[in-house]
């Protein structure tokens, strides 16, 4: 999807950079060219030596160097490039670049620069709120700059809130939409369900599963930067929204299959969501309570409504195409072609989920592809790369590829 664009990685002192090296094996991985700058607090944090090692290119570090001028001089570095992201983006470079200060390297591309700007910030979440950080963001939206994080969660010096930088795979998102060109589902409308749903049992407690919502996110991802206008809805997760994708959350079966309708029409159907298949049938309005020697309340269930076999059967608005899971312990084939049948989809992914595999909250998938015509086995694969792989199937499938 890169293949051939030239990126030039500014790489500043923060302790998301080591991020960053990810960020640069991807970019390779697509048929970018990186070219990266570290500050000399960005030398604190990742080396020089294992930059240039996973970029394959020299790092430029100084703004001084007779040797850099005369290879390629600054003004070059800065125009010689389709993009410029930062990442991480700290406060000081952030503040810099707003107002135009150039005293290092850095600093001096961010102002010698007419290329478009992507930001991945980082930083604490106290100097991220921060009024003058605020301006300064808001000034270079304002000229143009695009973000790509950053996300609320656990920071590096024990605090949390909003200041991680964004993750690799969501930077890489930003820069695909930005540079990826049209896509091969450009014009078609995507919706995906992803993670568990909480079916409540009292207003405290609630019945959900081990879906961590990775697979779903990752699909969503892939099929955005395919170039979809992509809908999630997403039940409860610790994930961050993804990137260049629009994220309805829910939290029951119930709002999952009413987020879903409202989002239709769709061109594409994914459900990845592992949807409790049963809810309470009568949530308790106030905490059970354990008095004496009662009997343990014996929670009377209701079945869910099936979103997967929704879309599927929808009269009025059936996606052209719609994709399932099969969460399976045993039999994994024969059940997944009897949800097939069962549900009406096109094709359904199975995985196995039995203890041990791994899959329910893991970075690693195995699938079968089980359509009409067949099973397809695909190896063990990051759930990224199980995203990509059905983005270009689905592609394929509807005649885009
Ligand atoms: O979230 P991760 O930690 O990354 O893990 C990924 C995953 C294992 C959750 C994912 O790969 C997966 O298998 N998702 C489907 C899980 C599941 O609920 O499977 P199922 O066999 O129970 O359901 C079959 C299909 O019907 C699924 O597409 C499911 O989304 C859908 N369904 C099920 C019940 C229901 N009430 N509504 C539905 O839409």
């Amino acid at each position: 999807m890169l293949q051939g664009r030239r990126i030039l990685l500014v790489i500043a002192g923060g302790i998301a950079a080591y991020k960053s090296l990810e960020l640069v094996r991807r970019l390779r991985e697509r048929g970018a060219t990186v070219r990266c700058i570290l500050t000399r607090a960005a030398q604190e944090f990742v080396t020089p030596l294992s930059v240039s090692t996973l970029s394959r290119e020299r790092v430029f570090t100084d703004l001084f160097s007779l040797t850099d001028e005369h290879e390629i001089g600054h003004i070059r570095l800065a125009r010689d490039c389709d993009l410029v992201v930062v990442a991480p983006a700290t406060a000081d470079l952030v503040t810099k670049a707003a107002l135009g200060i150039a005293d290092d390297l850095a600093s001096t591309v961010l102002l010698a620069t007419d290329r478009p700007l992507l930001l991945a910030p980082a930083m604490n979440h106290v100097m991220w709120s921060a009024a003058s950080t605020q301006t300064n963001i808001a000034t270079l939206v304002a000229r143009g700059a695009t973000l790509a994080g950053p996300n609320a969660g656990p920071l590096a010096e024990g605090e949390t809130g909003i200041g991680r930088m964004a993750e690799p795979h969501e930077i890489l998102a930003a820069i695909e939409a930005l540079l990826g060109g049209p896509g091969p589902l450009a014009g078609l409308h995507a919706l995906v369900t992803s993670g568990p749903t909480h079916e409540p049992i009292d207003p405290v407690r609630y019945i959900a599963n081990r879906s961590s919502g990775k697979q779903g996110h990752a699909i969503a991802a892939a099929l955005a930067a395919a170039g979809a206008r992509t809908t999630l809805v997403s039940g409860p997760t610790r994930l961050a929204d993804t990137q260049g994708v629009a994220v309805l959350h829910v939290e029951t079966a119930a709002q999952m299959l009413a987020a879903c309708e409202a989002a239709l029409p769709a061109d594409i159907a994914v459900c990845a969501a592992a949807v409790a298949d049963w809810r309470v049938a009568t949530a308790a309005t106030q905490k059970l309570k354990k008095t004496g020697d009662a009997p343990a309340p014996v929670l009377q269930l209701a079945p869910n409504p099936d979103i997967l076999a929704t879309l599927a059967r929808h009269a009025r608005h059936r996606p052209r195409l719609v994709v399932g899971f099969a969460a399976e312990t045993e039999d994994l084939i024969a059940h997944a072609r009897a949800k097939l049948a069962k549900k009406g989809c096109d094709w359904i992914l199975a995985n196995d989920v039995s203890p041990g595999t791994g899959i329910f909250g893991g970075d690693a998938n195995t699938v079968h592809v089980v359509d009409a015509a067949g099973v397809e086995p695909w190896p063990p694969l990051s759930k990224d790369e199980v995203a990509r792989r059905l983005a270009a199937r689905i592609a394929t499938a509807l005649g885009r590829s």
